[in-house]
């Protein structure tokens, strides 16, 4: 058994005098628990090393040690209650679209089963992609029969399985979806008279059983399935073939009102309230449910036909759900205790570092100012949309870009422990094991790549937090005054929250972002707020956060733009806002009207480079820039490949929405390892290819005073320390934070 010590937080920002929960793994006995200040995290001996500030007085516990499962599969849950007591006999039915239907495990449909003494039933796909009833009836056996061909894979079928108690007659129908489907025979058998044993397991859509531990730990559901499932049925009593078949005539029709023989006793429509995590009975008996684990909503059903893309145009064509084993929102680790913070506490990133023996683990967090405390004049603001974007990156092919044979960096110990622990589940990146795109991704897990000292193979370097800290720990070098904060608070609070500030502040990586984001950026800058955008690839995919669930954001990846799965057809709309997915360009929020620049090309060859000077660099303008700089050449060292300009990269382009008042002060041509995005070429041969592999670095001015400053590059803030924090790079940043800092923005708030 290897030792592990893991933790992770309820969330990532959190304001000053307020609390956090914390949950921890491990094999040991006993750790020990305290907080830190960090201040720098990559721990290459070329730049300033690993740097952390003790503070005390705030959780230095030491706790023993638990380990902590996690389990995985999305789910629906129905409670137990009267309506479902005394089932002594069943119907089950559902339009499914298997997708593993032969995975070599059992897959739940619908199921009222205790695992534990295997009273209820089971309504489920078997190990081989049949269907499967099975059932422990009074007299203490446990009854099982299957269908002996396969589900075809992503293929509509409707299903259900009837137990008849009186004469113990079972039985199994299937029916493919379409105008060539036909039903075939049913699977049946007499197993004598007998009637269901009762059980007080919830009932479970897309789940086999429920396994209830001892000392009234949290239950959980076992048998996940991968697929979609619509318009679940149940009835209290077994239905005859016929009936059956009328059941399908009736939900087969688009919206499924049609009459239904007696016995009805739940009806899920999952075409209502599809930014929710409930589900909602329509058969009368209150039968409500919850989802677990943030299975696929706003996802085509059978009878989607095409004519609509948006869910919220077609609802009764969207009444599906599209469930996965490999699913996961929040692992659900009990916490084990809880840090009270300060209301006087600095604003700043901090971690919880735990120890126990040579082991040790960071959880960061983020302290924004509380509401009582003066704000500093600067303003940073962590991407912590793009840290749970990219949360657990597996490097897949699909996610990584051109990148020499011969490079190959050692992968890092974060990526390893993400190896060991699928269950701790993947990116936005990633597809599930069904082939499908993660299209949510949690803050309440354990993300592995959220380490002040996580590096990526993909880079060798730091990327996300890591590559962050190189600005805070620059912040404190150079000794500016300053507050920092996330994505979610920007979202949550808007511009009237950034204009409490001189000079605002991007992380090295601010890709994904909401709608309300972008627009407090535009008002902030138009009231004549100032802005530096430190990095590449920003503001690119549109992103929403769960209405009821703060700690989940949602991305679709749509039908173009560079990405690293596509949505199926008719599945763009967010379910969590019905906004249309994608990357923002295909929604003309275009990024160069904010920051004059717009993603331009991505790759990773182990050799960044500097940015050359163009005229406009020598503008008087512009001088306060360059103020003290007498070289061409800028950022030709770092700690991320050696150079200011390198992996994600943008360009300024007036046919994107950069606007003509932008100078474009210095770029910098990347190698030929880097290909240009994919939505800047429209076929192979095209004329209106107009990318071109550069980073830009830009500056917007308005009359107002508002102001943009942008470098068009993840690597800027790797060299940033580089010469003792005198370089060039260093020299640039500094002087236009000091000019952006020096006044409040003209509309601040007094
Ligand atoms: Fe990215």
């Amino acid at each position: 058994m290897v030792d592990e010590l893991i933790g992770y937080c309820d969330r990532i920002s959190v304001s000053a005098g307020e609390s956090l929960d914390v949950m921890v793994h491990t094999h040991q006995d006993e750790y020990e628990a305290s907080v830190v200040r960090l201040i720098h995290g990559d721990r290459n001996p070329d730049g300033p090393g690993f740097r952390e500030e003790d503070v005390a007085g705030i959780g230095s516990v030491r706790r023993p040690g638990r380990r902590q499962v996690t389990r995985t599969g999305s789910y629906a849950l129905i409670e137990d209650g009267p309506a479902l007591a005394g089932l002594s006999s069943v119907t089950a039915a559902t339009w499914i679209f298997p997708t593993r239907p032969a995975g070599g495990e059992v897959q739940g449909l619908i199921s009222k089963r205790g695992l534990a003494d295997g009273s209820g039933f089971t309504f489920a796909i078997d190990e081989s992609g049949c269907l499967l009833f099975s059932c422990r009836v009074a007299s203490g056996q446990t009854m099982e029969l299957r269908t002996d061909t396969a589900l075809t894979p992503r293929t509509w079928w409707f299903v259900a399985a009837a137990y008849e108690s009186q004469s113990g007659t079972v039985t199994l129908y299937r029916a493919a979806h379409g105008a060539w489907a036909h039903p075939g025979a049913p699977t049946q058998a007499a197993w004598g008279p007998g009637e269901l044993a009762g059980t007080d397991a919830p009932l479970l859509l897309a789940a086999a059983g429920w396994e209830r531990p001892e000392g009234g730990r949290p239950g959980w559901a076992r048998g996940c399935y991968n697929g979609k499932l619509g318009a679940p049925l149940l009835f209290d009593r077994g239905l005859s073939v016929r009936e059956i078949a009328l059941v399908r005539q009736a939900s087969a029709g688009a919206g499924g009102r049609a009459e239904y023989p007696p016995g009805l006793i739940g009806r899920w429509d999952f075409a209502a309230d599809q930014a929710s995590c409930a589900i909602r009975d329509t058969a009368g008996q209150g039968l409500d449910g919850r989802l677990v684990n943030m299975p696929a909503r706003a996802v085509t059903g059978p009878n989607w036909t095409g004519r609509e893309t948006d869910f919220r145009l077609a609802a009764s064509e969207y009444d599906a759900i599209h469930f996965h084993a490999d699913d996961i929102e929040d692992a659900g680790w009990p916490v084990d205790f809880s840090l009270a913070l300060p209301a006087g506490l600095r604003s700043g990133v901090y971690a919880v570092r735990l120890r126990s023996g040579p082991l040790e683990d960071r959880i960061p967090f983020v302290v924004v100012r509380s509401a009582a405390a003066q704000a500093s004049p600067i303003l940073v603001v962590l991407p912590t949309m793009t840290y749970v974007a990219y949360a657990n990156l597996a490097l897949t092919p699909e996610c990584q870009p051109g990148r020499p044979d011969t490079w190959n960096p050692p992968r890092s110990r974060w990526e390893d422990l993400m190896d060991a622990h699928p269950e701790f589940g993947g990116s936005l990146y990633q597809r599930h094991d069904d082939g499908s795109g993660i299209c949510y991704s949690s803050a309440r897990r354990p993300i592995l790549s959220l380490r002040p000292d996580y590096r990526t193979s993909l880079l060798d370097a730091p990327r996300h937090l890591g590559a962050d800290l190189y600005l805070i720990d620059w912040l404190e070098a150079l000794g500016f005054d300053y507050d920092v904060t996330t994505d979610d608070e920007v979202h949550a609070r808007g511009s009237g929250y950034l204009g409490h500030y001189c000079a605002v502040l991007t992380g090295s990586h601010p890709e994904y972002c909401s709608y309300e984001m972008i627009a407090a950026y535009e008002s902030y800058v138009a009231a004549g707020g100032r802005m530096m955008y430190l990095g590449g690839n920003g503001f690119y995919w549109v992103t929403s956060v769960h209405p009821e669930r703060p700690d989940v954001i949602e991305v679709r990846r749509g039908h173009g733009g560079t990405r690293p799965w596509e949505s199926e057809p008719g599945e763009v709309h967010h379910s969590t806002t019905g906004e249309h997915g994608g990357h923002w360009r295909s929604r003309g929020q275009l990024p160069n009207r904010l920051t004059g620049v717009g993603m331009a090309s991505e790759g990773a060859d182990g050799r960044s480079v500097g940015y050359r000077r163009l005229a406009a660099s020598h503008d008087p303008h512009v001088a306060f820039i360059f103020e003290g700089v007498e070289e061409e050449v800028i950022g030709d060292f770092g700690l991320i490949m050696g150079g200011a300009a390198g992996d994600e990269v943008d360009r300024a382009d007036l046919a994107l929405g950069t606007p003509p008042e932008a100078m474009v002060l210095a770029t910098a041509m990347l190698s030929e390892y880097y290909s240009v995005v994919l939505e800047d070429r429209i076929s192979w041969r095209s004329d209106r290819q107009q990318g071109e592999p550069r980073a830009d670095m830009t500056y917007l001015e308005n009359d107002a005073g508002g102001a943009v400053f942008s470098v068009s590059s993840m690597s800027w803030l790797g060299s940033l320390s580089h010469a003792d924090y005198a370089s060039n790079v260093s020299r640039i940043t500094a002087n236009v934070l000091r000019r952006f800092a020096d006044k409040p923005p003209s509309a601040a708030p007094a």
